[in-house]
């Protein structure tokens, strides 16, 4: 999950590793919590199996362990599977840090952060976009509300995150699942310190959390837990340490659990989803972040984020980005040692004073792309100023060369400054914001005389940079709903592109870091003011009161492709509810019983829908019910089946909203119920797959205003393809990677196949030719003599754009007569392979709800 500002690509989770499997490892949920029993049976079965984890607790929300089994047969799945007391048995899959996309850290920054504008008010830019500089003001801090992080672990030796791990300190309790060795795959080592290695976890817990001289969390005093389920450096994440991390954190009484971890999926039926459903249902709230694979268009939903229950939190971009500058001072008459930042490109400035040189053409410093003024003489000792834009950086630093000048400061042309090189032999650069530039452009027109002087060992300046192009917006990266079931995520969105925030000491001590894993703490953090509110208040909170309070509260944001605000609403697909609203949220006088209205797909289509609207307030009511719309997104491409990257084309056609009644008043403590008619928007291309949305709005008197999520598709989703026809899949190769010809005779079949769509069932079925009376099993329209072994392959994501990611299946000459029995040799003969995907909203029963593929004959020697 990556996005892309300014700097380095920290590549945690690349979509290629979708739905990655850890070879032989599984989970078995069993009944009753003896696992030692279950351990012990498959000894005396002579089953060979190494415990990874034991997932129990008292709370009996999930009882399972798990192992590598030695011997990965389906003889000894099946054995397994057969004993009464296993529910499930499923493979143990590996998810990432939700990964920043872009990064930038910072050492030693602590005293410059807090020389930032500061004073009593919180005016900390992310949090004025939510509205949590209202709830500070307030008073409201979280204080005693208890925050699990299941992330890379916290730097608890962080100033500005207490100090000091235990009892009575910020972060006071958790726990190392998994050792610093670990990576996913190997066994988890557990120990009882949750220090960070990898940095995610410390940035994650100081938007909740940190107390720096002007910088704070969201709930500056929560008590964190620290749950680190990533080694050193961090890889993966095995769904069995997910649900260990989980269970531990409910059994330990968090208030919450947050995660900002993640995977395609789309489907709730993983078992680390399935886990997260029950906890929340048990009354633990779950955030989750959305996921960073914006790039990849419409229906591309994260685990567990698409948990039935979970909170899924979206990314905005902040309004003012911090940008890490190098401290330099510049002096002029009055003006002595007046503190500057630039960023260093190539080359270096050294230690050093230098007269500067600022060139002026009509009024404004030049863009030297013509050339610097014939008349300048020597530059070797000054350093030439010169403005961004019209021309590339390296003529500018050529049109410098030619007159002398080895240290070139550029003026940078749009806020904030980059680091730049250029090849020019000898040329050192760097560049200023357009601030300074104008400051010294007013020097120089009034005939003074600058002098700038560089220190290799400057520190670094924080500024916040007004972001005009994306700020307030959804980020580029944050990931599209709906799910493969038509659910919608994100529910709600919050500050997570450009987010400032501490960082492990030995990294630097803050870091600047963008992902829907920024996003999701700032929503916990939320929810910490919340519970602190509710519990003295006396009142008891579900997590529904979060998800649909949170969710109703947003406030909808224009659509921005990462340039440029659009006239329009973004899609209720990217963004569910919207930024939050935090103070919102909080002080509503006014609820409702539903996060989202999903009206489903054509085939599913709920006609009309209702909520309920309740008057917590003490005074009688009056609300309006209005519609907003959102605008509609295609999912495929025009003229194909495959989906359309980031941006999707978009409309501006909208459903027509009835709501019944549209006025109405509510007497305090009293609800009312409402209907909502819906036809959907006209003249779409249905084969695109058209998904539609926008905001129920209920307003009361001009103050209260709750807006209620509405989306759903516009086609008939069964009519979807699901396989990745277009590019040629599915496709029978040798193990030269050659297309199979027909009748040949292959040593190594492979089949390669794709997904446009997410597929819940895609199996693959072996067809005798030569021997006909030898296909004893049918399977719908086919006599086959059985599945190739691991198959059907349940709960399929679709596959990530791009050519690297397609899915491989060798043919090795053994197949199963039905699921989970031990598998067996076929003779030498002809066959042929079938593919069947099941189609969305397909059923698994159904033979013409399914693609179906039939390879080329092979021979089998
Ligand atoms: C774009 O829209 C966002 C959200 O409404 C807003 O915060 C931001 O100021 C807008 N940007 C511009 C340049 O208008
Ligand atoms: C949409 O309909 C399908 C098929 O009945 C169902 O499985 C799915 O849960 C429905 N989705 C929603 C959001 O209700
Ligand atoms: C392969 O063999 C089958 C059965 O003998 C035959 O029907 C088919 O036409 C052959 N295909 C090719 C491409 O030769």
């Amino acid at each position: 999950m990556h996005l892309k500002t300014f700097l380095t690509f920290v590549g945690l989770l690349s979509p290629a590793l979708a739905q990655r499997i850890v070879p032989g490892a599984y989970i078995a949920e069993i009944k009753g919590t003896n696992t030692n029993g279950f351990l012990s049976k498959a000894r005396t079965n002579g089953v060979k199996i190494r415990h990874r984890m034991t997932l129990n607790q008292e709370t009996s929300i999930f009882n399972g362990v798990s192992f590598d089994l030695e011997d990965d047969t389906p003889e000894n799945r099946a054995k397994i599977n057969s004993w009464g007391e296993v529910v499930e048995l499923s493979p143990v899959r590996l998810y990432d840090a939700a990964a920043p996309v872009a990064k930038q850290v910072t050492r030693d920054v602590a005293k410059l952060i807090s020389k930032r504008a500061g004073g009593p008010l919180d005016n900390y830019p992310p949090h004025v976009q939510g509205g949590v500089d209202r709830l500070h003001a307030e008073g409201l801090s979280g204080k005693g509300i208890k925050i699990a992080v299941i992330d890379t672990g916290i730097d608890y030796t962080h100033p500005s995150l207490g100090g000091k791990f235990g009892p009575g300190n910020k972060v006071a309790f958790g726990t190392d699942l998994v050792g610093d060795r670990y990576n996913g795959n190997n066994t988890p080592v557990p120990d009882d310190d949750p220090i960070d290695c990898a940095g995610h976890g410390t940035h994650v817990a100081g938007i909740i959390a940190a107390v720096d001289k002007d910088f704070i969390g969201v709930a500056p005093e929560v008590i964190l837990g620290a749950y680190k389920v990533f080694g050193c450096p961090s890889v993966s994440v095995g769904n069995d340490v997910l649900i260990s991390a989980f269970l531990q954190a409910q059994a330990d009484g968090a208030d919450l659990i947050t995660a900002s971890i993640g995977g395609p999926s789309g489907w709730t039926e993983d078992p680390w989803a399935k886990v997260v459903t029950r906890i929340v249902n048990a009354g633990t709230p779950c955030s989750i972040a959305a996921g960073n694979e914006g790039a990849e268009g419409l229906f591309y939903a994260s685990g567990a984020a698409d948990a039935i229950g979970a909170i899924g939190v979206g990314s905005v971009n902040n309004l003012n980005s911090p940008v890490v500058l190098t401290a330099a001072k510049f002096s002029s008459g009055d003006i002595k040692d007046k503190e500057f930042g630039y960023t260093p490109g190539t080359g270096s400035f050294g230690t050093k004073s230098y007269e500067l040189y600022v060139p002026v053409v009509d009024g404004q410093i030049t863009d030297a792309c013509a050339g610097l003024p014939a008349d300048v003489g020597d530059l070797k000792d000054k350093m030439v100023v010169i403005l961004r834009g019209t021309c590339t950086f390296e003529a500018k630093a050529s049109a410098a060369a030619a007159k002398g000048a080895l240290n070139v400061m550029l003026v940078n042309n749009v806020p904030g400054a980059v680091d730049v090189t250029v090849t020019a032999p000898g040329v050192s650069v760097g560049m200023v914001t357009p601030e300074t530039g104008a400051e010294w452009l007013k020097i120089v027109v009034e005939k003074g005389t600058i002098s700038a002087s560089f220190n290799e060992e400057a520190a670094g300046i924080i500024t916040a940079v007004p972001n005009p192009l994306s700020g307030g917006t959804m980020s580029v990266f944050s990931s599209w709903g709906p799910t493969n079931e038509m659910y919608q995520r994100p529910h709600i969105s919050a500050p997570g592109g450009n987010i400032l925030s501490t960082y492990p000491l030995i990294f630097g001590g803050y870091a600047v870091l963008s992902g829907t894993s920024m996003a999701t703490p700032y929503v916990a953090g939320v929810i910490g003011l919340y519970l602190q509110k509710a519990k003295a208040e006396g009142r008891k909170v579900t997590p529904a009161e979060l998800r649909v309070g949170l969710t109703t509260t947003g406030r909808p944001l224009v659509f921005n492709d990462g340039a440029k605000n659009s006239t329009f609403l973004a899609p209720v697909a990217q963004q569910g509810g919207g930024i939050v609203d935090a103070y919102k949220f909080l002080h509503s006088k006014t609820s409702v019983d539903t996060e989202l209205l999903e009206f489903n797909d054509t085939q599913h289509f709920r006609e009309s829908m209702s909520f309920k609207i309740t008057n917590n307030g003490d005074k009688q009511a009056t609300y309006k019910l209005t519609e907003i719309p959102g605008a509609t997104a295609y999912t495929t491409k025009e003229g194909s089946t495959l989906a359309q990257a980031f941006p999707p084309t978009m409309l501006e056609s909208y459903a027509d909203v009835k709501i019944s009644p549209n006025v109405l008043n509510i007497k305090p403590g009293q609800s009312k119920r409402v209907v909502v008619r819906l036809t959907r928007p006209a003249g779409l291309d249905a084969a695109r797959i058209p998904v539609y949305g926008g905001w129920i709005e209920i307003s009361s008197n001009g103050v209260d205003r709750l807006r209620i999520p509405y989306m759903g598709v516009a086609t008939a989703m069964k009519k979807a393809t699901v396989t990745n026809f277009e590019e040629g899949y599915p496709v029978l190769r040798n193990f030269k990677s050659e297309t199979a010809p027909a009748n040949s005779t292959v040593s190594r079949p492979i089949l390669e196949w794709a997904l446009a769509l997410g597929s819940a069932v895609v199996r693959i079925d072996v067809v005798s030719v030569s021997n006909k009376e030898a296909n004893d099993v049918p399977v719908f329209t086919d006599n086959t003599i059985g599945s190739l072994p691991g198959f059907p392959n349940y709960w399929n994501p679709r596959t990530p754009l791009g050519p690297d990611d397609i899915n491989r299946v060798t043919f090795t000459g053994r197949i199963v007569k039905k699921e989970g029995d031990p598998s067996i040799r076929v003779p030498a003969g002809t066959y042929k392979l079938v593919y069947r995907a099941l189609k969305m909203t397909g059923r698994k029963n159904t033979g013409r709800d399914y693609e179906r593929w039939e390879s080329p004959n092979f021979i089998w020697a």
